[in-house]
């Protein structure tokens, strides 16, 4: 009996909580998209609540210039997206590995955020130097070892009050000490680490010279 009541508060509580991470959202084509994304080749995207948590940064923000490095299948690209379309702006995202890009441009047109989403296949190292002007929000979620390089590469390159953010910061890392050392010691950063999932997320504030 013990076991049956709390199997079901733990139904209750996970069907609550993914509840609350739709709640709002109303855009019929991406919503059963952010629900159940049938991706082609699998994994490796972020949790919902990680994708509603960047949502309603770039929301309760305003930013209106986006970066994203490692598209995947572009499950997060979703959630930036209809977050960008809401505050008038777009976002650019980079995946190095085509058949995975095209899968994601598929999605993105599916979900009628292609004109908000500007999709690159290319390394992001390459493509970077390509593209002009600042950013007011990036997320990094490529390989882990690389998210020093990165931050080196983008910080200079985001305005005051905007962000960079980055993914998996707790479950990976031993992967990206540097990093981590990095946004703790950088005196023009304001860095919080969010568990809103196992993987977390940090979030670093460029604070105004
Ligand atoms: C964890 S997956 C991204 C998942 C995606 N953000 C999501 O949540 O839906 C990481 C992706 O980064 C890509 N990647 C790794 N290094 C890259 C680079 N230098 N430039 C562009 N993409 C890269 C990989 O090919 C992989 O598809």
């Amino acid at each position: 009996m013990k076991k049956i009541i709390l199997l079901l508060s733990l139904i209750c509580s996970l069907s609550s909580g993914s509840a609350d991470i739709f709640e709002g959202l109303d855009n019929p084509r991406v919503l059963p998209m952010l629900q159940d994304l049938p991706y082609e080749r699998g994994g490796m995207n972020i949790p919902a609540q990680d994708g509603r948590f960047l949502y309603d940064l770039i929301i309760e923000k305003g930013y209106r210039r986006g970066l994203e490095i490692g598209t995947s299948n572009g499950y997060s690209t979703l959630w930036l997206g209809l977050a960008f379309q809401k505050t008038g702006g777009t976002v650019i995202t980079i995946e190095i590995e085509p058949q995975r890009a095209r899968e994601a441009r598929r999605n993105f047109k599916k979900a009628g955020l292609d004109g908000v989403i500007d999709s690159r296949i290319n390394d992001a190292f390459k493509e970077i130097p390509t593209i002009k002007g600042e950013f007011d929000f990036i997320f990094l979620d490529a390989w882990k070892p690389d998210y020093i390089r990165f931050l080196k590469m983008l910080t200079p390159r985001i305005r005051p009050g905007g962000a960079i953010t980055a993914h998996n910061v707790i479950s990976q890392s031993q992967s990206m000490k540097d990093f981590l050392d990095a946004l703790h010691h950088d005196p023009d950063l304001k860095t919080t680490i969010h568990k809103t999932s196992a993987a977390g997320i940090s979030v670093s504030i460029v604070r105004s010279k």
